[in-house]
Order: C-alpha cells, then structure tokens, then sequence
C-alpha cells in the first residue's frame, strides 16, 4: 500500500502527513470498514510490538468519537482481542498505524509545548488522553481519576519530545461555557487537564506546562486548576509556589464557573496540609 511504503521508507507519522480534514478522514474509514463487512483474506492481519498478531475483521474495529461535542469526527480503531478496550491501532491514511506510531513524528520543528490546531494533533491528543492515560497508564484498580475525551473547543497543547508526544494540556477560556447547562461562562481561565506519560514524569514537564499557563495568562489576576486537582498535581503547584512566591495569590482550585464562591486558594491548601503534617 502507498501510504505504507512511504512508512517504511521515512519514517513518516500520520501527525506529518494528514490533511486538516476530519469528514474525508472519516469517509475514508467507513470505505475501508465495509471492504471489512465484505470479508477480509486470512493474511490480513496487524502486528503488535509484542508479535502478537490481530485479525482485521469487522469484529476486531470500532469507530470512536475524537470529540465530546463533535459526533461526526470518528477514527477508526483496531482493539486488542484479549482486551476488547484497549486500542491498539489507528486507521489512517490507507493502513493501521500502532498507537505509538500515532503519537510519534519525523518532524524536528515538533518540540516542546505546542498548540493542538490540526485534526491530526487532535487525534494525538485523544490517543493520549483516552488510549493511554485513560486505558494504560491509569492505575484501574483503585479509583484514579481520567478524563472525558476533549472538546472541539477546548484550547490544547501537546508536549513533544524526541518525535513523540508525552503530555498534553487544556484550558478552559474565561468566558468560555461551562456545558452544564445554565449557560454560565467561566469567569477566568482554567488550567483543565493535564497529563504526562509515565516514563517521562518527575522530569520537570508537569511543571513546565503550569509555569506554561501561568505565562500564557499573565494579564489575568486570577488564574484556575479544575478541581479535583491530583495529590501528584499538588506537588507540581507547591515546588511551583515555593519558586514563585508572586504567583501564590494568583492560583485558585476551582469549581465551574470559578465565581468567589467555587474557589479556593491553592497555597492556603497546601499550607493546612503542611500544617495538619507538622501537628
Ligand atoms: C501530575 C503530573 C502531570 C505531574 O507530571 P510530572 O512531569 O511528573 O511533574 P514534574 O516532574 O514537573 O514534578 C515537579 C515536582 O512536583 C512533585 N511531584 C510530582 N509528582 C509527584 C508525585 N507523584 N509524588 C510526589 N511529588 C511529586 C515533585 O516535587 C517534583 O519535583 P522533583 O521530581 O524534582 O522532586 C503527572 O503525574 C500525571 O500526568 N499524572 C496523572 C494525571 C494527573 O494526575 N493529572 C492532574 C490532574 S489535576
């Protein structure tokens, strides 16, 4: 197949190489899941890393929904057999690409914190989002926070690093709607969700994305976490407020729309936390 020969040869990445379009991406998909409907030769079939093989059937795909409020932007998925929620491969582009490979790019101008405009860095912020942290890297045993996949509108960047992603971002703007109903906006910009991947936590990145945020809103006299904010989140803000003393009156844990009466002082939490330690 083309699109796999130009894999092969350079190392090319759906995130390099999909066009801005969501309908023809989608309208791709439903083409090569009725060929599925038609019934599949035997040697189709996709490698995962672990050289476990998975039959392409109409048994072995589904479609998902890339956006909570966007029902017409489905990726077609292949799941684990032995895990039928787990996604262990993207449709694009005429072939299956492994969810690392989704998270993955040959471009050198892809580094650092950058804001997610396309479609394709759209996908690479669902796969992250829900594939691995709400799939893989979350604990499932116990009761472990994870978030619904993101809105269209909700402003994102993903961290990338050495040619992959490994974390993400999102802000809810002020003034942007609390979609819970009432037609409320949120009376300041809210530092939403964030996430890095494991292997690459306790290396500063959590941290770079608050100070990130904070830069990003500077003109803001108060700024926001969504509650429930993690105990590891708490770390990040509290190594964040002992090295920056001017921002402590700034941070707020909130609750939408983050009005004086959905808001707390996130270093007078820690202080108390401090303090109930100390007693
Ligand atoms: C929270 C999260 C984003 C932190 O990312 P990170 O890149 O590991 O954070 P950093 O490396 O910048 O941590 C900065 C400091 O915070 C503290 N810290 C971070 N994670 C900690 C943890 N699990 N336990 C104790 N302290 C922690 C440490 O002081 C750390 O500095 P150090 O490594 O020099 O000691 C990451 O753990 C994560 O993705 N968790 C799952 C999702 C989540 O909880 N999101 C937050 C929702 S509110």
């Amino acid at each position: 197949m083309e699109a796999e020969a130009a894999r092969g040869a350079a190392g090319i990445y759906p995130v390099d190489i999909l066009e801005d379009d969501p309908e023809g991406f989608r309208e791709a998909a439903l083409a090569y899941y009725a060929t599925l409907g038609e019934g599949t030769p035997a040697s189709s079939v996709f490698s995962l890393p672990t050289g476990e093989q998975v039959k392409l059937d109409a048994s072995s795909v589904c479609f998902c929904t890339v956006h909570r409020d966007e029902p017409q932007h489905k990726i077609l998925v292949l799941v684990n057999p032995q895990d039928t929620k787990t996604v262990v491969a993207v449709y694009a582009k005429g072939c299956w690409w492994s969810t690392e490979d989704v998270l993955r790019t040959s471009d050198p101008a892809r580094e650092g914190l950058m804001k997610v405009q396309s479609f394709g860095e759209r996908i690479v912020l669902f796969i992250l989002n829900v594939v691995i942290f709400g799939r893989l890297e979350r604990n499932l045993d116990d009761d472990d926070m994870f978030f619904l996949p993101h809105s269209l509108k909700e402003q994102a960047k993903i961290l990338w690093k050495n040619g992959a992603a490994v974390g993400f971002y999102t802000t809810k703007a002020k003034g942007g709607l609390c979609g819970d109903g009432t037609g409320a906006g949120y009376v300041l910009p809210v530092f939403d969700t964030v996430f890095v991947r494991r292997k690459c936590r306790r290396q500063g990145l959590g941290l770079a994305m608050l100070r990130d945020f904070c830069e990003t809103f500077q003109g803001h006299e108060a700024l926001g976490i969504s509650c429930p904010i993690s105990p590891a989140m708490y770390q990040v803000c509290r190594k964040f407020l002992v090295a920056h003393p001017e921002e402590r009156g700034r941070l707020w844990e909130v609750e939408p729309p983050g009005a004086w009466g959905q808001r707390v002082s996130i270093w007078l939490k820690i202080q108390l936390q401090h303090a109930s330690l100390l007693d």
